[in-house]
């Protein structure tokens, strides 16, 4: 079924704007990270933000995974191959923020400050080649952006009950 040109756009604004939402809660996160003003302001402002990258980013980048990219990786498998290495690199320095969490002396504020920028920093740019640079692509080899958006969000949704009950 061929997609119009507009709802096309409609897709790439909707995923814009979750990724959008994403980011200022995330910056959000990490401002109170580096704002704490003390190691218990400190230590609750890292488990919030851990909580959030594990509940709702890592939940979004799976979801991507077995649909955008599915899509994506016929067309371009080494685009495709790079976004999931950017996708490790975040679970990674998402557990290197949970051990930190979850070790016995309180973080050190700049470094925490610092590790806390550097996730921002990534999503950012990572977010900005699934709008910019993914989508276009397969909505560009003809496939309808809609149906896959809706397989995304059910993957998505399905994710965050598993991570809630877990
Ligand atoms: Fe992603
Ligand atoms: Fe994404």
């Amino acid at each position: 079924m061929a997609e119009t040109a507009a709802e096309t756009e409609a897709v790439i604004a909707a995923v814009r704007t979750h990724h959008a939402a994403m980011s200022d809660t995330l910056a959000g996160h990490t401002e109170a990270v580096a704002r704490a003003a003390d190691d218990r302001q400190r230590a609750a402002a890292l488990s919030a933000l851990v909580a959030y990258l594990r509940g709702e980013v890592l939940v979004h980048a799976a979801a991507e995974e077995s649909t955008i990219y599915a899509a994506a990786a016929p067309l371009a498998p080494s685009l495709v191959e790079a976004l999931e290495l950017e996708h490790r690199d975040l679970a990674e320095q998402v557990q290197g923020l949970a051990r930190t969490a979850a070790g016995a002396t309180p973080p050190a504020a700049l470094p925490l400050a610092m590790a806390a920028a550097a996730v921002l920093a990534v999503f950012r740019v990572h977010a900005a080649k699934e709008n910019d640079v993914v989508l276009p692509l397969v909505a560009a080899a003809g496939q309808p952006l809609r149906p896959l958006l809706g397989e995304m969000e059910r993957a998505f949704a399905a994710g965050l009950a598993a991570a809630a009950s877990a």
